[in-house]
């Protein structure tokens, strides 16, 4: 039989059914512990919560599936999943980063990972020859790229990226919360570590913090990533990986919805009186279109960026006038979020202070676009 399409697999949740019920919903499993055979075993694979738990089981298993890897592993946030991986380098390891990145991400790297010896060097992302350059051969064990990246929106070529890893024995980590599965599977390019904030997209209605990885192979470095889950403890909450799994079983249609309407959006904005820059991949004159358009299927995502003219107090004022579009951090929900990045980055962001970062979600595009051409009336 040929294989279901991933957007089936979603959203079917791979087609669970409750064998003693025939429910075909998930029950919330809320038990933190579980029975020893009475042989001493635990054949059903599960003995204490924080090691693992059916309820972290079902969304593992749809996003193993969806990003086409061999396991996949539950957080209690993109933050936990993310710094999950740096905690099982070793001291005196090295590390590519791209320079634009989620913010939190960055300042962390840039403090306490140096502190137990991991040296990181920040470069563009966007630049293969600077990838290469800053792999130290025997010394780089992980190039961390995030693709689309916040909040410019460049591209990494991650197949070109993967060959540099190998090349060197690194492994090479992919953020791709901005992309999903949807439009972009990095494991598929060559990548070795996907991870998600599965705050934003995956789950999908801003009411749950989560994060997510998911591994090519099975080998030691993601045995030490498990370990370090379960030492640290960063779990899932029993209730949000019910409603992850929920969030999942609609991510398609909520991602192709976005993508459109961001397209339309930022083509909208292009050569607009008050706008001094767009910023999306899915326009033709982004500096990484082609790459973009080589490596994501189906869109460009549902997050760009505008330029507002007349800098930072402009940009902030047209925020502030919107009233569609909600003033709030995060991204990937149905509601559409507007947000004056360098404002929360503060001093060392890459975001120029005219920047407004918009989420769209899954209202009507029309709506989005009257409610920011009012806003920007103002300006
Ligand atoms: C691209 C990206 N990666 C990672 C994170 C961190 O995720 P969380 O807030 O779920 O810890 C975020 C959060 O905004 C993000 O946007």
């Amino acid at each position: 039989m040929k294989p279901y399409q991933p957007a089936t697999l979603a959203a079917q949740g791979l087609g669970w059914i409750d064998e003693a019920t025939k429910a075909i919903v998930p029950p919330l499993h809320v038990s933190t512990t579980y029975i020893r055979d009475a042989d001493n075993q635990y054949r059903s694979g599960y003995s204490y919560g924080r090691n693992g738990s059916p309820a972290f089981a079902q969304p593992e298993a749809l996003l193993t599936q969806l990003e086409c890897g061999a396991a996949a592993l539950t957080f209690a946030s993109g933050m936990a999943a993310a710094s999950a991986v740096f905690l099982a380098l070793k001291p005196g390891d090295h590390v590519v980063a791209s320079q634009v990145m989620y913010w939190a991400l960055r300042k962390w790297l840039q403090g306490a990972v140096k502190e137990w010896g991991v040296s990181v060097d920040f470069v563009d992302g966007s630049s293969t020859d600077a990838i290469a350059a800053a792999v130290i051969p025997g010394k780089t064990k992980l190039i961390w790229m995030e693709t689309p990246a916040n909040p410019l929106w460049s591209i990494t070529d991650i197949a070109a990226a993967a060959e540099i890893a190998h090349r060197s024995e690194a492994r090479l980590a992919i953020d791709s919360t901005v992309a999903t599965p949807v439009l972009t599977r990095p494991l598929e390019l060559g990548a070795d570590i996907v991870m998600h904030s599965a705050t934003k997209y995956l789950n999908g209605h801003s009411d749950v913090i989560a994060g997510a990885l998911v591994t090519f192979r099975q080998d030691e470095f993601w045995k030490r990533i498990t370990e370090v889950r379960i030492n640290n403890g960063a779990i899932l909450g029993t209730f949000e990986a019910w409603l992850l799994q929920r969030g999942l079983r609609t991510l398609y249609l909520r991602v192709e919805r976005c993508c459109c309407s961001a397209q339309a959006i930022a083509e909208h904005f292009v050569g607009h009186p008050r706008v001094a820059a767009v910023l999306y991949p899915g326009l033709p004159d982004h500096p990484n279109h082609a790459i973009a358009a080589r490596q994501m299927q189906g869109g460009f995502g549902g997050m760009l960026s505008i330029c507002v003219k007349g800098g930072a107090q402009a940009a902030i004022d047209t925020a502030a006038r919107t009233r569609l579009w909600k003033r709030a951090t995060s991204l990937g929900g149905v509601e559409s979020l507007v947000e004056h990045r360098a404002s929360v980055e503060g001093p060392g962001t890459p975001a120029p202070p005219e920047l407004l970062r918009l989420s769209v979600g899954i209202e009507d595009v029309a709506d989005l676009i009257d409610d920011l051409e009012e806003a920007l009336a103002g300006t």
